[in-house]
């Protein structure tokens, strides 16, 4: 009983997992898509007109669908792989307070609204909370709402300059104004609509300060405006920047700790190695290096074979290096080499291959040992065919 339950609740999972994963997921998606659609062209009378009964039909059979789907999920929770041996009532619980719980719980929001006596049309309108079941197949909105986490403190600290902004410019508004345009700055809450328009730049033009002292406060709170956007579009753009960077040294500490050749490093040194290497992708057949070119960089292979173009030729794969002739001699590329499958590489410049050998010796001693056996090799090679 328990394991096709547990696949059941796999199948069922955002995303889903298991057999047929693929298939359930576009299948949502689309789900999502037709109904919120739906549910939009509904509210358009012209269109009502001619297809509301179609349209409404499609929305309830989509609002009976997605309250199935949160009944069926909160049930299986216990089954769910990261339930692990929680008992049920704390898995559904768990389930029901995180974000797909709460998101699912939204989507059966219509056929709620509607068991507890709110009208079809207005119980329908709950429908548009189905367009954020498509956030669970966005991985781009995730590192969103990191960078948004991340930078919490700083906006929070920008909101508060923007309120203050927002009181103090509405307060010397009313003050200037209140007595010559009572319907526009007659109290604080009606001019703070003012200010919410001029500290944004917005600028309707529904509200204009007509005194001396309104007209200076309204330019001082554009220019703070400004101020404002700018520094909040900094703060998001380095936060971005930020997390881009921290998930490529993850991505590179990853594949470094792969390498054999740094297997005997600790943490701290792995990370110190991860700084000078740059992951790479190539496709299979792509020429990597070429022979009788200036070298300027090594690789490292992470995952993926190539072949050195010598006779007979050699094929490396991953854990081994290539490229680290010309650094260490200066001379010209001694062989092409290709990538004989799609590969991941670690690419290292000439300058940070020398500040590697010199931070870590006994890497560079490795290498250089590689590299006279290849030289050797390449030697024994040659008078091999010159014989
Ligand atoms: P480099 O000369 O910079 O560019 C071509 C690379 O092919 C070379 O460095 C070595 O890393 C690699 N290479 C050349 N000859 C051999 C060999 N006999 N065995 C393994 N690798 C080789």
């Amino acid at each position: 009983m328990r394991p096709s339950l547990a696949s059941f609740a796999a199948a069922l999972e955002t995303p889903p997992s298991g057999p047929g994963a693929y298939g359930i997921r576009v299948a949502h998606q689309a789900a999502a898509i037709i109904a919120v659609a739906a549910m939009v062209l509904d509210t358009q009378s012209t269109l009502a007109h001619s297809y509301g009964g179609i349209l409404s039909v499609v929305v309830w059979v989509f609002a009976v669908l997605f309250a199935v789907e949160y009944g069926l999920r909160l049930a299986l929770a216990p089954w769910a792989h990261w339930a692990h041996r929680d008992e049920p009532w704390r898995a559904r619980w768990h389930w029901a307070t995180n974000f797909h719980g709460i998101v699912d719980l939204a989507g059966a929001l219509p056929v709620l609204t509607l068991a507890v006596g709110a009208s079809p049309a207005h119980a329908q309108l709950y429908g548009a909370a189905w367009i954020v079941k498509l956030v669970a197949y966005a991985p781009g909105l995730e590192l969103v709402g990191r960078v948004l986490r991340n930078a919490r403190k700083s906006m929070g600290g920008l909101f508060l300059g923007f309120c203050m902004v927002l009181i103090v410019s509405a307060t010397i508004a009313y003050e200037a104004e209140g007595s010559v345009q009572p319907d526009t700055f007659g109290s604080i809450p009606s001019a703070m609509w003012w200010a919410v328009v001029t500290v944004t730049t917005v600028g309707y033009g529904d509200a204009v300060p007509v005194t001396l002292v309104g007209r200076v406060v309204a330019a001082m709170v554009m220019v703070c405006g400004i101020g404002m956007f700018a520094l909040w579009t900094a703060i998001l753009v380095t936060g971005f920047s930020y997390e881009m960077r921290r998930r490529e040294f993850l991505r590179t500490w990853d594949l470094v700790a792969r390498v054999p050749y740094f297997h005997g490093l600790g943490a701290g040194t792995i990370a110190d190695v991860a700084q000078l290497l740059r992951p790479s992708d190539f496709a299979a057949g792509t020429v990597v290096v070429r022979r009788g070119q200036p070298g300027d960089c090594m690789y490292f292979i992470v995952t993926g074979e190539i072949t050195i173009d010598i006779k007979p030729p050699v094929t490396l794969g991953p854990g081994e290096f290539f490229g680290e002739l010309a650094l260490i001699t200066g001379e010209p590329r001694s062989a092409t080499v290709v990538a004989k499958t799609a590969c991941e590489l670690l690419h290292l410049d000439l300058a940070d291959f020398r500040q590697l050998t010199a931070r870590h010796p006994d890497v560079a001693k490795q290498i250089e040992a590689e590299a006279s056996r290849r030289r050797r090799d390449g030697v024994v090679r040659r008078e091999t065919l010159g014989a």
